[in-house]
């Protein structure tokens, strides 16, 4: 079932999060920088993070399904192949366009914090934040999941192909099993330093006996997983809602290092909830996607209501004033990210100020900005409709584990959605073959700062804020493009960077995704991504502290001009578009 969400209960603010702020690692790095040219066709186009998961999706398109039967099948074959990053022991955001009844919709798979959980739940005995490991591997860091039933959901609702047909070819190649990639195996090794060998399934499962990571082209079977699928085949999400299975999660969660206090009725009470999309205008296109708990549309959607005070056209790449670009970029970055960090969390819990995309606002805040030279940290603006200053800013970092799935069908359907575990590997908690997310690390650890909540804090039942942006982009009240990224709260960034150099500066789309990345997310530097250093340079003489990084995005993106789909994925990781 799903619950139909009531408008957000809007108004209020917090304050911005302790001085948790540390620099997010990213468990991994770029894996590749292929070139990977886009794919075009006329019938149907997917994109996601590994070639396996693709040709899963194209199948079922191939055969007749709908863009919600792809998902089915490109979710799970990526559970299998892509483990570290999403799941059905994980939460997910999706965007569907329903092309028969001309409705775009949004559904919020996201995990919970299970009912016993209270604000506190992240402070150590001596009454301080838990550090930032210590709090993600293990039992402890488990929301309930919801990715399962939002696939369920999704195809009861937009579907058109039997479940278990599409679920049964998945339980088969985690029978057969599957060549590990090369990321993979990069993936399992940076994991082995952080805790995946001590738990048995995870460890049995990724490592040799020798306690190093299983090689890429090593033939990896996964009994575990397809009985579970068998047993998601017979019966869907109750699958691991109900019965057995829940059963061993709760004792896994509860019994394993550092355990947490799942129990089964929060297993059995999950619901996903439909939300109304959040659209921002831009230059005459509405950018989509999913509203609170995920603060990915509200965020990207301030960034492009800033920039459109701009004419970014005249910046692109071969301009020759790209640098002014990148600076304003920045600079939107940097006020919608301090913005993010006040106001942004789940609303069903948290007043939210319901001006955030106010346009009189949007002038306002664009008006700090200097075109010639860089200022330094935004501080949150006063959006409309806003009771009081009552909350204190979140700034607990977040990883990325996470990865995107694009999908438009024969029929004109399209689907956005961004999938996670959370961290690489989640908590390393594994059951059923399959790995629980950490997602309750995605709330802020402190419950309080300064004397005032803060807006992300713990709550029974609520869900931590996500960075997650799925989008979709409307022009003449239909889609146009399809894009999300994973990257933790770079996904904001990259998706908003991406929306530019697509909208504004007319790039070709694998060219968009390829291009360097410049993010700024209210910090004192701006990060440019390596091999970018003459944008470095360019921002450094525009007043900014630069640091040069890894900036590992995963961007996939489908392309809709009237009869002609484009396909492209990021050349950072594995991941391809297929078409016809
Ligand atoms: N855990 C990644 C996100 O939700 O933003």
């Amino acid at each position: 079932m799903t619950r139909l969400a009531l408008a957000p209960a809007f108004a209020l603010a917090f304050t911005l999060a302790p001085a948790l702020a540390q620099e997010a690692v990213q468990p991994e790095k770029t894996f590749a920088l292929d070139p990977k040219p886009a794919v075009t066709g006329t019938t149907y186009m997917v994109a996601a993070a590994h070639p396996l998961a693709v040709e899963a999706g194209e199948a079922v398109l191939a055969g007749g399904g709908t863009a919600a039967d792809a998902l089915v099948a490109v979710q799970l074959a990526l559970n299998l192949v892509e483990p570290q990053s999403s799941g059905i022991g994980g939460g997910a955001f999706l965007l569907y366009w329903d092309a028969a009844t001309r409705r775009l919709t949004s559904l919020d798979g996201r995990e919970k914090a299970p009912a016993a959980a209270t604000p506190d739940y992240w402070l150590g005995e001596d009454g301080k934040p838990v550090g930032w490991w210590d709090a993600v591997i293990g039992g402890r860091s488990v929301g309930v999941p919801g990715t399962l039933k939002l696939l369920e959901e999704a195809h009861d609702r937009w579907g058109r192909r039997n479940w278990a047909g599409l679920v049964r070819p998945i339980a088969e190649m985690a029978g057969r099993g599957f060549g590990i990639s090369p990321r993979l195996e990069a993936s399992i090794a940076g994991a082995t330093a952080r805790g995946l060998g001590d738990f048995p399934a995870a460890r049995a499962y990724f490592l040799t006996p020798d306690g190093t990571a299983r090689k890429a082209g090593t033939t990896l079977r996964n009994p575990a997983f397809a009985a579970t699928l068998r047993s998601v085949a017979a019966r869907k999400s109750a699958a691991l809602h109900h019965g057995p299975l829940a059963g061993e999660i709760v004792a896994a969660v509860r019994t394993e290092k550092n355990p947490g206090i799942l129990t089964l009725a929060d297993l059995a009470s999950y619901e996903v909830i439909e939300r109304a999309p959040v659209c921002a205008p831009y230059r005459g296109y509405e950018v989509c996607g999913m509203g609170p708990p995920s603060s990915g549309a509200l965020t990207v959607g301030q960034i492009l209501m800033l920039l459109e005070h701009f004419d970014m056209a005249a910046y692109a790449p071969g301009s020759g004033r790209e640098a002014e670009g990148r600076h304003l970029l920045a600079e939107a970055m940097k006020r919608a990210y301090a913005d993010r960090g006040l106001y942004m969390a789940d609303s069903d819990f948290v007043r939210m100020p319901g001006g955030l995309l106010d346009p009189a606002y949007m002038t306002l805040r664009a008006q700090g900005i200097d075109r010639s030279s860089a200022g330094g940290k935004a501080t949150p603006g006063n959006p409309p409709w806003r009771e009081a200053a009552l909350w204190s800013p979140d700034t607990d970092p977040d990883r990325p584990g996470t990865s995107h799935i694009v999908v438009r069908d024969a029929y004109g359907n399209a689907a956005s959605m961004t999938t996670t575990i959370e961290t690489g590997f989640g908590s390393r908690v594994m059951v059923g073959g399959f790995l629980l997310n950490n997602e309750l690390t995605d709330f802020s650890r402190a419950p309080e700062a300064d004397g005032r909540p803060i807006a992300n804090r713990v709550q029974a039942g609520k869900r931590p804020r996500s960075s997650m942006a799925p989008t979709i982009v409307m022009k003449d009240g239909k889609p146009m493009l399809l894009i999300g990224s994973p990257g933790g709260s770079r996904i904001i960034a990259y998706v908003a960077q991406s929306l530019v150099a697509i909208l504004d500066w007319n790039m070709p789309l694998a060219d968009a995704l390829a291009l360097p990345h410049t993010v700024n997310r209210n910090g004192e530097k701006t990060d440019v991504e390596e091999g970018a250093e003459a944008l470095a340079a360019g921002l450094e003489a525009l007043g900014h502290e630069v640091t040069i990084r890894n900036l590992n995005s995963g961007l996939h993106a489908i392309r809709i001009d009237g009869r002609t789909l484009t396909g492209a994925a990021d050349p950072r990781r594995e991941g391809v578009a297929m078409g016809r």
